[in-house]
């Protein structure tokens, strides 16, 4: 079959936007998502679940401080400990001292630091990152000289000091989760123009590595163009796949007929580095770049069966990414993956782990238990989705022996996989859908990871073991998991072990026939989204139940339903709360995606104190410039470093018509001619003025 070229407008926008970011972030990150009805039509919230056993707050807790003792003299916090010195954000410091910066209102366009602080662009869209890359041409970029710059959109981050923490050399490695070509592009009705777009926008999704250097501690880093592990991933790049579904007719098509070779990796969202040294990347929205037939599977993972509205329609391009074509069916089963890369090797095969499951996985994290065993924590980031874990086989090895790596390499290949049901410990009738607390002071109970592959068995009814994996949100509705507003980061605490799932938000809870609030996710039309701290039993990550209590009720401090953890001081306003991470003293840092739709003011990244008197204040640390979304944050605190992505500055303009200038911020009227006026999302190091 020929398919004529797609030379329709790219974008479509659609009149409004639900779940209150802006249209274009919408369509462009989503698909439009949360303009539709969610794809979890189940009603599993409402079977009775003779596995669910609500603990006792009280219980697990007493139970939680056992087991962190435990973890702090335990040979397995040593493995943390390597963790630490690999991420540069572990292990116990003194924490970062800061004034809060007051909210910044969505309209202004700057990157916004506290007093005595700077910040500077690290790398940007476009930067060349080998020696023969070709600069920097927006009027003209293609797509090989796209694959060979810094790419779009980026998101996760992480930055790897790889001579000590307070060395000089380290790798960054960046996702870059989607595109938006009506800022990148000049206007064009050229045919041939536009699809090269669609390919130069191809090139622009994936993965970056890149070497980074500095004069010293506490002076900025740089990129190294040129460097020996500089390395582009993209959606042409080949991935090995991996684990119990490799290899399944389920994988197969008729460009890999036997189903172990996938090229590319897309939206890639979020993230987590691994105690061995590797990155994990989470395939989030790969949904809205197929159509595919209506089946029930599909369906259940929201893949259109027409046209995108997005515009991408990159089949015609590329055919594969048309599920509709024979033998191309199964292609949209390849994408939905944690992908695993090893930024040390720019030659290696990165890989699909198709043990983890296939969902719309915003990231994985990863925390190593006593007895060894590695657990990978991942969330569905969609309206009443699920949060899963991943607890391997084989066991870490911690020696420096030979082997020891590529064992460490081999362990989300094979282990069980299990997803959460949350039961609170309130009475029904006392989550009234406002956010205002129960009787008890606490949205907080118990909970049970229910398995679905264990032991290398399926454990749920009428699916195979590879069934469970490709098809992963049937297994889990069949199960019953507790339907949540939209998990986006699920991160273990370094320090603590406790986990903390960012909610984001979901505008479409308890309406219609939508599942109604429960204690877990208490309020109706959720705007501004929740914080969960999940502590498992015993503080032991493979154990199969476990406590949680709400951190945050996201909001406008002092806004009906809203909660802080208990602190009554002053806190910076949170909204759509979606990356998590901890400095060295196991404070929590949450970045936010919505704020300007949400609160009205440009999207943030705050310290969050966890323990002591005050559990729950807020502090505003940063905000990003105008229609940006604050990703990836990555705090060295013990170097007084701290680095985000900004993603999607400007997002609502034109080519002729920025409404960002970030990074550059470059004069009207000074420009030369062919320079580049627009945003280009970026990575920002924030640290202290000299
Ligand atoms: Fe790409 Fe869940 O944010
Ligand atoms: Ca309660
Ligand atoms: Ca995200």
């Amino acid at each position: 079959m020929t398919i004529a070229p797609d030379n329709r407008p790219l974008l479509r926008v659609a009149p409004h936007a639900r779940g209150k970011r802006s249209p274009i972030t919408c369509l462009l990150k989503c698909g439009d998502q949360c303009a539709r009805a969610a794809p979890n039509t189940t009603d599993n919230e409402y079977f009775p679940d003779v596995a669910t056993r609500a603990l006792s707050r009280r219980g697990v807790l007493a139970g939680a401080g056992a087991g962190a003792l435990a973890l702090a003299i335990s040979p397995a916090a040593s493995s943390q400990a390597a963790a630490a010195t690999l991420s540069g954000s572990r292990g116990r410091g003194r924490g970062l001292r800061f004034s809060p910066i007051a909210p910044v209102p969505a309209t202004v366009d700057a990157v916004t630091v506290p007093e005595g602080w700077t910040w500077n662009p690290v790398i940007r869209w476009g930067d060349p990152l080998f020696d023969d890359s070709p600069e920097f041409d927006p009027a003209h970029q293609t797509a090989e000289s796209q694959a060979a710059q810094f790419g779009y959109n980026c998101d996760y981050l992480d930055i790897i000091p790889v001579d000590g923490k307070r060395g000089r050399r380290a790798l960054g490695v960046v996702n870059h989760e989607y595109t938006n070509e009506n800022i990148m592009f000049p206007p064009t009705t050229d045919p041939a123009r536009l699809e090269e777009n669609k390919r130069v926008a191809m090139a622009a999704h994936g993965l970056t590595v890149v070497e980074l250097r500095r004069a010293a501690p506490g002076l900025p880093w740089e990129y190294v163009r040129g460097a020996r592990r500089n390395r582009r991933i993209t959606v042409q790049t080949p991935f090995a796949v991996d684990g119990p579904a490799a290899g399944h007719p389920l994988l197969r098509t008729k460009d890999d007929p036997v189903g172990r070779t996938v090229l590319g990796t897309q939206n890639n969202c979020a993230g987590g580095t691994t105690p061995w040294g590797t990155v994990l990347s989470g395939e989030e929205n790969f949904h809205q770049y197929f159509v595919a037939g209506a089946t029930p599977e599909n369906a259940r993972y929201g893949i259109p069966t027409t046209v995108s509205a997005s515009g991408r329609n990159w089949w015609t391009v590329d055919p594969r990414f048309d599920a509709r074509q024979p033998g191309y069916e199964n292609e949209v089963n390849r994408f939905g993956w944690v992908v695993e890369i090893d930024p040390e090797d720019p030659d290696s095969t990165p890989v699909k782990h198709t043990a983890l499951g296939r969902f719309k996985h915003e990231g994985a994290h990863v925390r190593i238990a006593r007895s060894g065993h590695v657990v990978a924590y991942s969330g569905d980031d969609e309206r009443f989705e699920y949060v899963y874990k991943f607890v391997s086989r084989r066991k870490y090895r911690t020696d420096e022996g030979r082997g020891a790596r590529a064992h460490n390499k081999t362990l989300l290949s094979e282990g069980d996989l299990y997803v959460a049901k949350f039961t609170g410990d309130s009475p029904a009738t006392e989550i009234d859908g406002t956010g205002t607390l129960p009787a008890d002071g606490a949205f907080d109970g118990g909970g049970v990871w229910l398995p679905l592959v264990v032991d290398g068995r399926s454990r749920v009814a009428g699916m195979s073991v590879a069934e469970v994996l490709v098809f992963t949100r049937r297994a889990a509705d069949r199960v019953g998991a507790t339907k949540m507003d939209r998990p986006e980061d699920v991160e273990p605490n370094p320090v603590t072990g406790k986990v903390y799932v960012a909610l984001t938000n979901n505008t479409s809870r308890g309406t219609g026939t939508n599942a109604p609030a429960d204690e877990a996710n208490p309020r109706i039309t959720n705007r501004d989204g929740h914080v969960l701290e999940l502590t498992e039993t015993g503080n032991d990550p493979t154990a199969t139940t476990f406590g949680w209590t709400l951190l945050l009720v996201c909001g406008t401090p002092g806004r009906t339903g809203t909660y802080f953890g208990g602190y009554t001081g002053p806190v910076s306003p949170i909204s759509c709360p979606d990356n998590v991470a901890f400095d060295s003293t196991g404070a929590l840092w949450i970045s936010t995606d919505g704020q300007p739709g949400t609160i009205g003011l440009d999207d943030a990244l705050h310290r969050v104190t966890l323990e002591g008197p005050d559990r729950g204040r807020v502090e505003q640390f940063l905000a990003v410039p105008r229609e940006a979304e604050t990703c990836g944050p990555v705090i060295h605190d013990q170097d007084g470093s701290v680095f985000v992505c900004v993603q999607h500055p400007g997002e609502n303009g034109t080519f002729e018509a920025q409404r960002s200038f970030f990074p550059d911020y470059v004069a009207p009227g000074t420009l030369a001619d062919g320079a580049w006026g627009g945003p280009r999302p970026s990575v920002v190091q924030v640290y202290r003025k000299r």
